[in-house]
């Protein structure tokens, strides 16, 4: 079957109530705890993408049994000491940052050399940002050209507990660092930047030895070391990393009303809704509950009439972190111009994402200024694209978040779209383009 897409109608109205997946970083975090737990932990709508899938073969390299079924993922914990480590064991994290940098803070105290790899994607990306914290603890690390995979850890018997000042915002940063100090006697302190808080939320609701200071712009975590994990059932709540295409494609098209069921809406994750709503989109929380330390609600949305520009204030930019590429898309159509900076978190994702919106951007007819952190965008709302307009998008080293925004560019805007390397929806988001189909109905 092709890898290839091609797009040349603009969606038409919809009006629909949809799903999407489970949360990918609670998934992913889920799979973690659930195999440090002392028995057996049962999750619903874990989402079934390579990134999570990753996870699980990785747990499982690690002597931790696993049953997945159509309806649900049971793991069977040995433990907070029970993983098995093998001779020359290797870990392959595949596409995903979360899994290689968080399960590295598990591996701290690993007494075998263990080798983690990921594909050409992850390997292009950022390790030390894990690895220099991690030392600090007593585990020692060799990179490719310092800073990549694939890599080596050495675990050690002596860990130390640490102080870290995490100024990236990045939470996989500061979740690696929380697994690690949880081996360790003692007392860790980061003090992190804001950003996503889901693993300091579980270990909350896990009754684990953790306390959070929160300020304005930093949270102050002290962790000490965990001696039992109690097993865990949970019933992942909806991405709004997923929905959020969807919140745009609603919002761009004429006549629609959409409503995305079940969506975790902490408010760590919230950034596109508040950026989107300042820019005048009609979004709604509707049905809002907690769940296990998670806040969750259907988001409903409606086509926005007049957007407005955004000179979008930094402090949203960790709640929106996943999100810029389709903002991006909203700021196109926006009257005026639009600007968000101190992004240069953005170039270190799946691809460097600030580039590849200035290319999507610039095959819709729209002006941009890019710096390494910042984006201008100069809205047009009148765009619409020529049906005879060609626009191809390839070699964006399989961004699952760049495929699925040029899509939402294609269906919205208009244009004769090719779009090569469809399969890169199975990151995150396997049946996005079954819930397109849908919408078309
Ligand atoms: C994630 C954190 C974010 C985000 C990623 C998932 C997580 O990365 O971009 O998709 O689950 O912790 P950083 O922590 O590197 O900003």
């Amino acid at each position: 079957m092709s890898n290839i897409i091609k797009i040349k109608n603009k969606i038409g109205s919809f009006k629909k109530i949809i799903t999407v997946p489970g949360d990918k970083s609670l998934s992913i975090r889920w799979v973690l705890f659930a195999s440090l737990a002392k028995g057996t932990s049962k999750a619903k709508n874990l989402l079934m993408s390579e990134d999570v899938l990753a996870a699980i073969e990785a747990i499982k390299k690690l002597g931790i049994k696993v049953i997945v079924t159509k309806r649900y993922c049971k793991i069977f914990g040995n433990g907070i000491d029970g993983y098995k480590y093998k001779k020359n064991l290797k870990i392959d994290a595949k596409n995903s940052g979360t899994l290689g940098r968080l399960i590295l803070g598990l591996l701290v105290n690993t007494p075998e050399t263990i080798n983690l790899v990921g594909d050409k994607s992850l390997s292009k990306r950022d390790f030390r940002r894990v690895s220099d914290p991690l030392s600090k603890f007593g585990a020692k690390f060799k990179l490719t050209k310092n800073n990549f995979l694939p890599l080596k850890i050495y675990g050690s018997s002596a860990l130390k507990p640490i102080k870290y000042n995490e100024k990236k915002g990045s939470a996989q940063c500061k979740s690696s660092i929380i697994f690690a100090g949880m081996r360790t006697d003692g007392t860790t302190i980061i003090k992190a930047k804001k950003s996503r808080n889901h693993t300091e939320l579980l270990c909350k609701h896990l009754r684990l030895p953790i306390s959070i200071k929160t300020n304005e712009s930093f949270d102050e975590i002290k962790i000490t070391k965990v001696k039992k994990i109690n097993t865990l059932d949970y019933d992942i709540p909806s991405d709004i990393s997923s929905s959020a295409f969807f919140i745009v494609l609603t919002a761009l098209s004429k006549n629609s009303e959409l409503i995305i069921k079940n969506i975790n809406i902490n408010p760590s994750r919230v950034g596109i809704i508040t950026i989107l709503k300042k820019m005048g989109v009609k979004i709604i929380f509707k049905n809002q509950r907690t769940y296990k330390g998670e806040k969750k609600a259907d988001i409903k949305v409606v086509s926005a009439k007049n957007i407005r520009s955004i000179i979008c204030p930094p402090k949203l930019n960790s709640g929106a972190i996943d999100e810029f590429l389709v903002i991006f898309l909203i700021a196109a159509k926006a009257k005026g111009v639009s600007y968000f900076k101190n992004l240069g978190e953005l170039n270190q994702k799946e691809s460097p994402r600030l580039k590849w919106a200035e290319k999507i951007l610039t095959n819709l007819g729209v002006k941009t200024v890019t710096t390494n952190d910042s984006i201008k965008i100069y809205g047009n709302p009148n765009i619409n694209l020529d049906f005879k307009k060609k626009i191809v998008i390839k070699n964006y080293l399989k961004d699952h978040r760049v495929f699925m925004t040029s899509l939402i560019a294609a269906l919205s805007f208009g244009g004769k779209w090719t779009i090569h390397d469809k399969d890169s929806i199975n990151t995150s988001f396997p049946n996005f383009l079954k819930i397109i189909e849908d919408l078309k109905k």
